[in-house]
């Protein structure tokens, strides 16, 4: 079981203060922007889970009565969203900021706050104090219900706001949520990660883990399924370490009746089980693919990364679900140049790629992270090698991906569609159980339906098809 900080009856005076706060800064806004509501501009950087913390902070704003704008020269709050797990995603960010310093001087009521990941670092807090007296608000991945608060502060009172409170506090449950979309939702069903893999700055930024109630996370998913919602994907960490039991949940939402498909991100390979493998297959809702980052090929960068299972145990998982389904779909994470990773261990990671033939792959160069383990082992491989690395293993993986999609030509895929193509708007893109982009001719009343698609070309890493008996 995870181990929960409660201070229940802290969190209900924190939500009473919020709604006074609400009130007051409702009114001041309403004084500022007497013609229209204020608008905000909301940009996330980084993974899923900062997405659906982005549609609770525009739930919050929401609330308070702002409108939301896609310009961010049009808005009077800008917020980003940043992602910390790499420093080139630290880097955008303070380009982006130092880029607001002009329109921070031309609008006088112009609020510009960060939070997130890389928010949550204290020395990222004290750079940006320093440096960037442009930014009115800093605060981290715990502190969003305090919106209100650090609203007026900045517009009423006039102070640059810093909040980092780390407080692994009981989840909120019922907050109002502003989605981006309308066909795809994400549900987090856990927050925080208890792992400590050595390169991974997660835990630190984003505390330990806790998990939704079951319940809390059904009714959402129900409500999502009726409103029209087509796929539910459930987030976290690492969701097979959910403390309600990840499979039982994944039966649950399966059960619920609609026509809606479900997938879920990221597992650990520790905690993937036989269970889940079984519990994908029997389920028909699930799609059958997982995302299962192993993210080195070699047991002793592996052990060095803290990750906590072989490859051996790897190869278990993916021979158990392909003995059951001989074409179960399998996409990962991978790092290149770990700290001391040598050219020979890095083949390793190749070989698995060659024998488990991914349908996609997220790969980076390792990136190294203040206050992780892996921050202080010796690293002689210089940065451009790593960048070749890199660049060899992705071309690997195309030639692994081209030979890996002959096996959908001339079959019939279900297609959600999500919108008109990026290349010609006479076709539309959508993504078949697998997670793979498929294009087809059809007619914009499809978007948001599931088609079937009969394959009949691969091209640069998608599928494409006509679509059949719709
Ligand atoms: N450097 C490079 N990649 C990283 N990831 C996490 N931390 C780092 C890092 N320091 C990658 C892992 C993880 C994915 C979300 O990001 O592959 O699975
Ligand atoms: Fe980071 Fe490892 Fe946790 Fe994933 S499981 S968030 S890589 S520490």
């Amino acid at each position: 079981m995870n181990k929960i900080n409660t201070h229940k009856s802290d969190l209900i005076d924190e939500l009473k203060e919020q709604s006074i706060y609400k009130i007051k800064l409702k009114a001041l806004l309403e004084k500022i922007y007497i013609d229209s509501p204020p608008l905000a501009y909301i940009h996330s950087f980084g993974c899923q889970q900062n997405i659906s913390d982005a549609e609770k902070i525009k739930g919050f704003l929401a609330e308070i009565g702002y409108g939301f704008t896609d310009i961010q020269d049009d808005s009077d709050l800008i917020i980003y969203n940043t992602c910390a797990v790499r420093e080139n995603a630290e880097a955008r960010v303070y380009g982006n900021i130092g880029e607001l310093k002009h329109l921070k001087a031309a609008k006088e009521n112009l609020v510009i706050g960060i939070c997130g990941c890389m928010a949550q670092q204290q020395s990222v807090a004290d750079k940006i104090k320093s440096t960037y007296p442009q930014v009115d608000m800093v605060f981290g991945t715990f502190v969003f219900h305090k919106l209100p608060e650090m609203l007026y502060n900045v517009l009423a009172e006039r102070i640059r706001v810093f909040d980092l409170k780390e407080d692994n506090h009981e989840i909120l449950e019922g907050l109002s949520t502003v989605r981006e979309d309308k066909i795809k939702a994400y549900v987090p069903v856990m927050y925080g990660c208890n792992n400590f893999c050595t390169y991974c700055i997660v835990p630190y930024v984003r505390g330990r883990e806790r998990s939704r109630k079951p319940d809390e996370i059904i009714k959402e998913v129900t409500q999502l399924v009726k409103d029209g919602y087509k796929e539910i994907t459930l987030l976290g960490q690492n969701v097979n370490s959910y403390s309600y039991g990840f499979s039982g949940l994944l039966r649950s939402v399966n059960e619920i009746s609609g026509n809606f498909r479900i997938r879920f991100v990221s597992s650990h390979p520790k905690d993937a089980t036989k269970e889940l493998i079984d519990t994908i297959i029997e389920c028909e809702k699930i799609c059958k693919h997982l995302h299962l980052p192993f993210q080195a090929g070699s047991n002793r960068i592996l052990n060095q990364m803290n990750r906590k299972y072989t490859i051996e145990d790897y190869y278990d998982i993916i021979d158990y679900a392909r003995g059951k389904k001989s074409d179960f779909s399998f996409s990962s994470d991978i790092i290149v140049g770990f700290p001391g990773e040598t050219f020979e261990e890095f083949l390793q990671t190749v070989e698995v790629i060659k024998k488990v033939k991914f349908d996609n792959l997220y790969t980076f160069v390792y990136s190294k992270r203040s206050g992780t383990k892996a921050e202080n082992l010796p690293d002689n491989i210089p940065q451009a090698e790593k960048g070749k690395w890199l660049r060899e293993l992705i071309l690997i993986q195309r030639e692994v991906v081209t030979e890996n999609f002959k096996r959908f030509l001339n079959k019939t895929v279900t297609v959600l569609v999500e919108g008109e193509g990026k290349t010609d708007s006479t076709y539309l893109t959508g993504k078949n159980d697998e997670n793979i982009i498929v294009e087809f001719k059809g007619h914009h009343s499809l978007i948001g339906e599931f088609v079937n698609v009969k394959i009949t070309k691969i091209k640069n890493w998608a599928l494409f098809g006509e679509i059949i008996n719709n």
